[in-house]
């Protein structure tokens, strides 16, 4: 029994017929007389293990009866085929070996609070649901990496540790560094401005810092991004390839991860939706949209998750909101030569109120008026002179992006709350566990 090969849930139909050992922990039980209804999962998925009276050991039998939810097992036996079952087989126990027993588990597979589940959340993730999420999480992360691999890009990794802050002062985490103060990253794009410079098509794919003081259901203190960063890119060039990128992520996920969304309950009609070209908007017709339902926005200031999500109800798919008045927005986007009061800058808008998952655009190339911007931001120039530097050497124009892969993991899975969307969120209230 012991020397029967291990093999994985995921890979079972090629095992019909025969012994095998699973390797897991103890998801559910049922039980009815002289049978018990295992439900075990490891990690791959879940199978149901049955064990009659008359097939097993009376040591075996004692075990699946007593067994606590959580316990590690292995179970030895026959891969049966069970049309009526979720994997399509079940296993016909021979033997069980408690590997670890369970104390009592907190969490049942009834309904349990949010908040008692974030507390719980090293144990929560051993739910279908979270399994879900974080399998298309992954799909997301691999996706984006291949579609930068074909397309001639060259990873760049940005530091964390940075002199300086790159989306505005109010969201810096401080830290010390020996002698000096240093900041979280709060964005890798100043570094990939210096190495697209140095290689063409760059990115970086890490993690993000920002001290954010408003508890919303998009925002988290760490989070992941990625962030292409090309040379002699403008602006269209820019939403072109962030549509093609996006429209890539979503068919891959319903490609990958049918199952999942189902699990999940998502709609996949809308997501089977998203193809480009994705609609392009100016900030002034978005305000007018706004307008239209009677939300006004005085001209200069940014959307906020309420106004994105109402322009997002005119759209089935993700809408691209561009050249937004300069004020409210960080000091490296180019200006608009056509209008010195707007941006060369680009958001893109989920459908759905999800919310904006791309913020990026064209980058000021122009020495003078970036140091105008450096000043009129009050940012402190030295820190600087480096990224400078770039406009100094062979300066060119060029743009980028960063997207947010919790916002995109929400909306693919439907999730009303970034929160689920990482293994273990980080936000104002919550460094714990
Ligand atoms: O719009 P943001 O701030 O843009 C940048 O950081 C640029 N430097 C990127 C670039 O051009 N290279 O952030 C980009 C995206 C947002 O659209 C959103 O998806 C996500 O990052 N994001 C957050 N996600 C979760 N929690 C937060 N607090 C987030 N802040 C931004
Ligand atoms: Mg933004």
């Amino acid at each position: 029994m012991q020397d029967l090969k291990h093999v994985y849930i995921s890979e079972i139909s090629k095992y019909a017929g025969r012994d095998v050992c699973l390797k897991g922990w103890l998801y559910n039980k049922r039980s009815s007389g002289k049978l018990h209804f295992l439900q075990v999962r490891d990690g791959t998925g879940i199978i149901q293990a049955v064990v009659f009276k008359g097939d097993v050991d009376p040591e075996t039998f004692t075990m699946a009866d007593k067994i606590p939810q959580e316990s590690s097992v292995e179970v030895y036996g026959t891969v049966k085929e069970d049309k009526r079952s979720p994997a399509g087989f079940e296993i016909g126990v021979k033997h069980l070996k408690l590997v670890s027993e369970a104390m009592e588990y907190p969490i049942s597979p009834k309904e349990h609070g949010v908040a008692f589940l974030l507390e719980n959340r090293h144990l929560w993730l051993r739910s279908p649901r979270q399994h879900a999420i974080l399998k298309i999480r992954n799909t997301i992360i691999k996706t984006i990496r291949d579609y930068f691999n074909n397309n001639n890009f060259l990873l760049i990794d940005a530091p964390i540790f940075t002199p300086a802050a790159c989306e505005g002062t109010t969201t810096l985490f401080e830290t010390e560094y020996f002698d000096e103060k240093a900041y979280l990253t709060q964005s890798g794009q100043l570094y990939m401005e210096g190495a697209v410079m140095a290689f063409g098509k760059v990115y970086c794919f890490g993690p993000t810092f920002r001290a954010e003081k408003s508890k919303t259901r998009r925002h988290l203190t760490e989070f992941w991004m990625v962030e292409p960063e090309m040379a002699y890119y403008d602006l269209n060039m820019d939403m072109d390839l962030a549509e093609d990128f996006v429209e890539t992520i979503v068919q891959s996920v319903l490609n990958a991860n049918r199952a999942e969304l189902g699990l999940l309950e998502r709609d996949i009609s809308k997501l089977e939706n998203i193809k480009k070209p994705f609609p392009r908007i100016s900030y002034d017709e978005a305000l007018e949209i706004l307008k239209s339902k009677g939300k006004e926005v005085p001209w200069g200031e940014d959307f906020g998750g309420d106004e994105e999500t109402a322009i997002s109800e005119n759209f089935d798919g993700p809408v691209m909101i561009h050249r937004y008045p300069a004020e409210c927005k960080a000091f490296y986007m180019k200006q608009d030569p056509q209008n010195a009061k707007l941006a060369l800058c680009v958001d893109m808008i989920a459908p759905e109120g999800y919310g904006e998952i791309i913020g990026g655009g064209q980058r000021e190339d122009n020495l003078d008026l970036l140091l105008a911007k450096i000043k009129e931001h009050n940012l402190n120039r030295e820190a600087f002179e480096w990224y400078l530097d770039l406009r100094r050497y062979g300066s060119v124009p060029h743009a980028g992006f960063g997207l947010g892969i919790e916002r995109t993991v929400g909306w693919l899975c439907g999730l009303h709350h970034v929160r689920e969307t990482i293994p273990f969120p980080r936000m104002m209230e919550r460094i714990k566990p």
